[in-house]
């Protein structure tokens, strides 16, 4: 069989033969996980999940479109269990939720800031929409991440939390994201086929000011 040579190693056996190590070389993806990184991205997760809460609640407060409750009041409730869910992942890791990794602080961050921006009245329930696709798009990927990192865990009761986290969480991730960028897509739509009603009296201060041209 072909020995594997890499470009160093062949440049290596120019000047120095060098023995390779005896026994199968173990696979980079079997390394062990950073405990530290664990506790600082399951403490970025909580803080996106609580954005996300946040999120879902003034989505609730301002919508318009009735039609759109059920699925924002079911997927608010699984928001909220999965924030449980990361405080006992993040607990199982040793850390705690009243300390934020520079992650959390960042993802904290950028919730207040899709909380702060303000719409017009008829912009309300896309505005909303859109910033639960931006928290969505990123609490899938931090599920997405754990589920392809949880095999490396090795601290046996560690692992099982987190296993039977993603298990319940990671298919409600994708129905989160799913659905809002689909109900985003719906709202858009009709907005771009609709002209927003006129403010009562608009319409007068329009026709006035076509007069005084
Ligand atoms: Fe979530």
């Amino acid at each position: 069989m072909k020995k594997r040579t890499t470009s160093r190693s062949q440049s290596n056996s120019r000047s120095t033969a060098r023995k390779r190590p005896t026994g199968r070389a173990r696979p980079r993806s079997r390394s062990p996980l950073s405990q530290e990184w664990l506790k600082e991205f399951l403490s970025e997760m909580l803080a996106v999940e609580h954005g996300g809460v946040e999120l879902y609640e003034r989505a609730l407060e301002e919508l318009a479109h009735d039609e759109l409750r059920a699925r924002l009041e079911q997927y608010h409730e699984q928001t909220q269990r999965h924030v449980e869910l990361c405080e006992e992942m993040l607990n199982a890791a040793g850390g705690s939720e009243g300390e934020m990794s520079p992650g959390a602080e960042a993802a904290e961050h950028k919730a207040q800031g899709l909380l702060s921006a303000q719409v017009p009245e008829h912009m309300k329930d896309i505005n909303n929409l859109e910033n639960l696709v931006l928290a969505e798009t990123k609490d899938h990927w931090n599920w997405e991440l754990l589920a392809s990192v949880m095999d490396k865990i090795e601290e046996r009761d560690f692992k099982k939390v987190v296993t039977r986290a993603v298990r319940e969480v990671r298919r409600q991730e994708n129905d989160h994201l799913t659905w809002a960028q689909k109900m985003l897509t719906k709202l858009a739509t009709e907005a771009a086929q609709h002209q927003p009603e006129m403010e009562e009296g608009e319409d007068e201060e329009e026709a006035g000011a076509e007069q005084d041209l």
